[in-house]
């Protein structure tokens, strides 16, 4: 089965064409990070307008690249939310008018959802030993396994969901302020990293090295719950950053700040060091992260982890992920990077296990700016 997946929902405009909710036989990312760079970050009015500008393209370098005919497809799965209304429109209504038109099935779907279907997509390396002998079987050799925990932190989420089986999700803690994206988006912002912060903050504290790091940002764990919180990970940035400019301008009392004199010990000049940090802050990120995690996944007996939405793409916390649930005899499993982030190969792939649930929507489908996951307790 062969769906054409369409993502419109912030500054990716996204068309991919998927066989069998896993297969991928194209994927065309039009992505609009330098336009909205010089402003730190989307400005809605600016994205919808590209998405406009995009979808035509997009959707034609997609059929061209699978080498696909309008006959050869048997649904559109569209992004109808969470997201930004604007741009949610223009794949949504380019949804519409195609399946209208082609007389195909149209499912809208969560963007939630997708980015946990992120991790059953195949890349072509692995596509060949793909194919279960019973071509009618609803898992494939290598699909992930249920009972799942997932982790999914994007832009504007950071939510720790448990699993049972397909399309039932429980919530066990979400973030009270910032999403993990956000707080890397912001925090890069305040250090001068540009716009999307995840991959610069990135880059940055791997400059740092892996000596001893002379900052240690605060953790907000509060205890017993899965939830989180970052936002004051980015007020303490802000501090450091203050204290600084305030020793540069002359002292005062805030120049005296602890954080900016240790600073001054690392850069030259008496400047922070950015990289040291961007390290500081991402390790004080992971450390949440995977520490809620593991707690989690032990404490609900599942053998497998998925991480999925932009940040899953962060290597460390990948790598201290790994290495904390294997002890434990608990795999980790991540899409591919560059399925971490917006893509519609997800869209593709999650409108699959609808399709064969039966489901379908209306041409009455509307965008949903605000969508959740379709929580349920599960235990
Ligand atoms: O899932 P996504 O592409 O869009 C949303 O649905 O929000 O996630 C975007 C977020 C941004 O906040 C971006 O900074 C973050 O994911 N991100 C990363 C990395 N790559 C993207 N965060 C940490 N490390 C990365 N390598
Ligand atoms: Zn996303």
């Amino acid at each position: 089965m062969r769906i054409l997946g369409i993502e419109s929902s912030c500054d990716e405009t996204g068309a991919a064409i998927v066989e069998d909710g896993r297969i991928i036989r194209a994927n065309v990312v039009a992505s609009q990070a330098s336009i909205h760079e010089r402003y730190g970050g989307v400005v809605p009015e600016v994205a919808s307008r590209h998405q406009l500008s995009a979808i035509i393209p997009v959707l034609e370098t997609a059929l061209e690249q699978a080498g696909t005919r309008w006959d050869d497809l048997d649904a559109i799965a569209v992004t109808y939310g969470p997201g930004l209304a604007g741009s949610l429109l223009v794949g949504l209504t380019a949804a519409k008018a195609l399946a209208l038109a082609r007389g195909l099935p149209l499912l809208g779907v969560n963007h939630l959802e997708a980015h946990i279907y992120a991790n059953w997509l195949r890349t072509e390396a692995d596509n060949a030993a793909a194919r279960p002998a019973d071509e009618s079987s609803e898992d494939w050799p290598g699909d992930p396994r249920f009972p799942l925990l997932a982790l999914v932190i994007s832009g504007a989420h950071s939510e720790l969901v448990y699993i049972p089986q397909h399309g039932r999700y429980e919530l066990l803690g979400q973030t009270r302020d910032d999403a993990a994206g956000e707080a890397f988006d912001k925090v890069s912002r305040l250090l001068g990293l540009g716009y999307p912060g995840g991959p610069a903050i990135e880059r940055a504290a791997r400059e740092a090295g892996d000596g001893k790091n002379p900052y240690r940002l605060p953790r907000a764990w509060i205890r017993d719950t899965y939830d989180f919180s970052f936002s004051g990970l980015k007020t303490a940035v802000l501090q450091l950053i203050e204290g600084a400019q305030a020793d540069a301008n002359g002292g005062g009392e805030r120049g005296a700040s602890r954080y900016a004199r240790k600073g001054a010990e690392v850069a030259e000049g008496g400047s922070l060091s950015v990289p040291h940090i961007a390290a500081a802050f991402q390790e004080a990120v992971v450390d949440v992260l995977a520490t809620k995690t593991l707690r989690a996944a032990r404490e609900l007996g599942v053998r497998q982890v998925l991480l999925a939405g932009g940040v899953a793409a962060n290597l460390a916390l990948r790598e201290r992920l790994t290495a904390a649930l294997a002890p434990h005899d608990i795999a980790l499993r991540c899409p591919p990077v560059a399925f971490c982030t917006d893509n519609a190969a997800m869209i593709a792939a999650t409108g699959y296990f609808h399709l064969r649930l039966g489901e379908r929507s209306g041409f009455d489908l509307d965008v949903r700016p605000n969508l959740q996951l379709p929580f349920v307790v599960t235990r």
